[in-house]
This record gives structure tokens, sequence and C-alpha cells, in this order.
């Protein structure tokens, strides 16, 4: 059995009894290569959730896009029936061409259908949290998102979902969504490097509102920095581990989803929890997103 450890503290999702670790994991890498089933190593994958589980993460963000239907599948496999407190996030609002090309499926029956789709593969009656995803691969889009949170929303109402949250989105989007619904989470692309969101991330903390990174060690494109690696090497850590750091010591309403299908990575990934970085080190790490603007 893992030792529990210090997972950065908490942050609980406004108007809920969700506490949630500040340092989750994101499961979409556990799918397979290109996000697309099978896993080249499902016994590998299940052992990183049991692993991260065991060692006091109570938050994973999937989808059932991933795989398709795969991670959700090995997550119910891993840990299914699932621990109290474990709060599973997922996200609607896309689907997998058979070309595996990534799609919007944002229209009142495809929400409905993802949804339930959801709730199969994970096995649940409800679902804890939901993420409307709209936009881009990596960016917002402008543009209404009503008629598919409208969808979410009555799901809601009738039970199968208990929170919502939205991901890549502009602040307008954010303000029309909670015309319409309660939003908890809002989860958009954003690390040391990538740092379009810093003011909307003052703005969520200022309504009590989680901000999740999604791609927070860069994603397909792990992040480069001499300057991180130069500060990894002083501190005698991973350049990984700093950006962890660096995104958990930047606002106590950022929540982390790292991804990984390593147990190693894992490992090293929560540890990042308990690296304190002075001001110096932080003010030469914010030199990162200067130099590369998103
Ligand atoms: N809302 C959205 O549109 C959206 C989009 C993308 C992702 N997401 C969510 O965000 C989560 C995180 O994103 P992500 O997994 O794509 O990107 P990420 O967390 O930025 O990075 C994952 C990549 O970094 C590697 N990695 C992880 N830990 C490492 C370590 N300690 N040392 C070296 N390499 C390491 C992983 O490879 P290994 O497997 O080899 O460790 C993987 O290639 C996803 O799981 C998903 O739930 C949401």
């Amino acid at each position: 059995m893992t030792e529990q450890m210090n997972l950065g503290g908490s942050f609980t999702l406004p108007g809920t009894s969700m506490t949630l670790n500040r340092m989750g994991y994101g499961a979409m890498q556990l799918a397979g290569p290109g996000v697309w089933g099978p896993p080249r190593d499902l016994d590998g994958a299940i052992a990183v959730l049991r692993e991260a589980v065991a060692a006091g993460v109570n938050h994973i963000d999937t989808s059932d896009f991933y795989g398709p239907h795969v991670t959700n599948q090995i997550i119910k496999q891993a840990l299914h029936p699932y621990p109290d407190g474990l709060t599973i996030v997922t996200k609607i609002g896309a689907r997998r061409g058979e070309d595996k090309s990534w799609m919007h499926a944002l229209s009142p029956q495809e929400v409905n259908d993802a949804v339930h789709d959801n709730l199969r593969n994970l096995g649940l009656e409800a679902l804890d949290v939901v993420n409307l995803r709209v936009g881009g691969m990596m960016a917002p889009s402008e543009g209404s998102i009503e008629e598919p949170l409208t969808a979410l929303a009555e799901l809601k109402r009738q039970g199968l979902i208990r929170h919502l949250g939205v991901s890549n989105v502009s602040p307008a989007q954010l303000a029309e969504a909670q015309t319409i619904t309660e939003i908890v989470c809002v989860q958009n692309f954003y690390n040391v490097a990538a740092r379009g969101d810093d003011g909307f991330i003052e703005e969520l903390a200022g309504q009590g509102i989680a901000y999740v990174p999604f791609f927070p060690l860069g994603g397909f494109t792990p992040l480069q920095s001499s300057t991180l690696d130069v500060t990894a090497a002083a501190l005698q850590v991973t350049p990984m581990k700093v950006a962890l750091a660096w995104l958990l010591q930047r606002s106590p309403n950022v929540v982390l989803i790292p991804g990984t299908s390593s147990v190693k990575h894992l490992r090293e990934n929560l540890e990042a929890a308990r690296l304190r970085l002075s001001p110096e080190t932080i003010a030469d790490l914010d030199l990162i997103g200067a130099a590369a603007p998103m």
C-alpha cells in the first residue's frame, strides 16, 4: 500500500461537497497511442490508476471520447466500485472519427448520448462533474454555447449529472454559461509556457471556481525550456516537477490533472506537491511564459 501524501492541499468545488486534493490525475494517456485504444499495456494502465488512488488522488479527469470508450472502461476495471470521496470528472462535446480525427459533438442528441455512454462505461448512476468542451484543440473559439449547455443542464435536473463545468472557453462563454447553470470548474490550456489565461485565472479565483489546466506538462509536446532545465538542475529535481510545482503555487484555485501512463512518472508528479519554489525562482520561471506567449 502506497503511503498517502500531501497533494498540494485541497480545493472545494463551489456549492458542492467535493473537496479535491489539488494534485489529481488526467487519464487521457491511458487509452493508447494517439488516445486510441487499446493501450499497449493494460495492466500498466490499471496499475497507474490504482497507485494514484492509493497515494491519495481523489480527482480523476477523463472522457468517453478517449479511446473512444477505452479510458473510461479501464477506470471502471481498475477502480469500480469506486472509493468514497473519489471525484471523476468527465467531458463531453467531441467524438472520434474512424480515421482517429476529433470532431465536435455538440447537438442536444449527441450531448445526451455522450452522457449515457459515460454513465455506462464508468459504471455510474450519476456523473460527479461533466465539463462541456467547446472550441478548438488548444484554444477557445467565440460563439454561443447555450444549446449544448442547456441540454446538459436538463440532464443535471434529471439527476444524471451532479455538477457542470466548461472547457476550452473564453471569459465571455463562461459568463453566458453562468446565466444557464452553476459552473464549478473551467478546464483550459495553460502551463508555465502558455500563459494566455493569466487574467482568467484571477477572475475565477475571485468567484471561487476551480481552474484546471489541461496540458500542464505540455501535452503531446512535453515542455522544453532551458530556464526550466536550469531551475530543475539547481533544485536537483526534474523539469516536470518544477512545472507542476509552479502551477500549484500559481493560484489556490488551480487544480492539477497531469497525465501519464507510467507509475514512475505518476510518483514523480505527485511528489511535485512537496516542492516549494522561492519567489526568486518563480520570477525566473515567469519569464518562460513572457518569452513564449501562446
Ligand atoms: N479539455 C481538453 O480539451 C483537454 C485536452 C487535453 C487533455 N485534457 C486533460 O488533461 C489531462 C492532462 O493532459 P495530457 O496528459 O495530455 O498532458 P500533460 O499532462 O501535459 O502531459 C502528458 C505527457 O507528459 C508525459 N509525462 C507525464 N509525466 C511525466 C514525467 N514526470 N516525466 C516525463 N514525462 C512525463 C506523459 O508521458 P508518459 O505517459 O510516458 O508519462 C505524456 O506524454 C489529460 O489526461 C486529459 O484528462 C483535456
